[in-house]
């Protein structure tokens, strides 16, 4: 080693070594992201013509059936790993009838994706009741207001076996309802669906980072909000129960959402368990990004494959994401 790079032991370690060429550093990177990682979140809306831009979330429609088969062969082509269905149906009622008729919109979707697609892409279908029901929560409620547990539970159950008999791969109980993986495999079971998976949305959080999904989805609760159900954003210990209670229950993998801010979450969970552990990157999360991009405040591919860096850095695996296209595209 010459004198110049510090042949004489300087009394420090010189980490700047393996950072000094590009190659260098893509050479010893911890953490890769990966096209088929990534998984995009979709939303199909019955009744519309044409795709219709939500306005919090610029670069993302929702979309028409036709629309959707095309998003979905330039994911597919993108090598993106799978997508996530989000239904928007023209009717809403108290009960959410909509996400279990067997042709309301994202069953309808999901079996001509399966079509036009096979086995290419994972087809996830979130399986909740919010964007099907009037009163916008996750599940059914009783006269005097309270979201109703366990009459909740049927209900899940009759539309896990109405998205896997439309051809979803993996059924993804987003609605948080004590006892929903249970029934879940349960109903798949007993409809002779052995061998679809369960991905429970385990530890999901009561997050001001859902604003934009709810202008996406329709979702939205007409009263009161989400946190007699989803986890308080202040417990930690707590997410490792309800991971452990849905994998008791029969979940062959686990999420945890938001991502971004709750990083350490996703790291505890990944170190607690060995299924797969996937993070969903949520609407508010992409909002912000896209805001400051826009206003000329930060780079915005940069921050993009950043953060997407770090959910995988924080131990999950797969990461939901609406960037999922583009930034498959940038990867490769
Ligand atoms: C509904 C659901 C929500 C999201 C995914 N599924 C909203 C909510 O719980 O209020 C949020 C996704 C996002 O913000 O991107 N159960």
């Amino acid at each position: 080693m010459s004198p110049a790079q510090g042949g004489s032991n300087p009394g420090f370690a010189r980490g700047r070594r393996l950072r000094s060429t590009p190659a260098l550093r893509r050479l010893t990177a911890q953490t890769r992201v990966a096209p088929a990682d990534l998984v995009l979140p979709v939303f199909v809306k019955e009744g519309i013509d044409e795709p219709v831009p939500i306005g919090s979330m610029p670069g993302v429609v929702q979309h028409t059936t036709d629309s959707l088969r095309k998003a979905a062969h330039e994911a597919a082509e993108a090598g993106v790993g799978g997508l996530v269905l989000f239904g928007i149906p023209a009717e809403k009622d108290a009960v959410g009838s909509q996400a279990d008729a067997a042709d309301g919109v994202v069953n309808a979707a999901l079996r001509a994706l399966r079509s036009d697609l096979g086995d290419e892409l994972v087809l996830m279908a979130d399986l909740c009741l919010c964007e099907y029901t009037d009163h916008g929560h996750c599940g059914l409620v009783t006269p005097a207001g309270v979201v109703d547990n366990d009459p909740t539970l049927d209900r899940y159950a009759a539309v896990a076996i109405a998205q896997a008999q439309a051809g979803a791969h993996v059924i993804a109980p987003s609605g948080m309802m004590d006892g929903q993986v249970a029934a879940i495999r349960k109903a798949l079971d007993s409809a002779a669906y052995t061998e679809t998976p369960v991905l429970a949305y385990a530890a999901k959080y009561a997050s001001g980072f859902y604003g934009p999904f709810r202008e996406a989805a329709e979702g939205a609760p007409r009263f009161g909000d989400r946190s007699t159900y989803q986890m308080d954003p202040p417990n930690a210990d707590e997410a490792l129960r309800e991971v452990r209670q849905d994998l008791a229950e029969g979940a062959d993998a686990v999420m945890v959402k938001p991502a971004l801010p709750y990083l350490d979450i996703v790291r505890r969970v990944a170190d607690a368990v060995d299924v797969p552990v996937s993070a969903y990157q949520v609407s508010g999360e992409y909002a912000m990004v896209e805001a400051a991009a826009a206003n000329g405040w930060l780079d915005r591919e940069r921050a993009i494959l950043e953060t997407l860096t770090a959910i995988r850095r924080a131990g999950a695996g797969q990461v939901l994401t609406y960037w999922a296209v583009e930034a498959a595209r940038l990867l490769r």
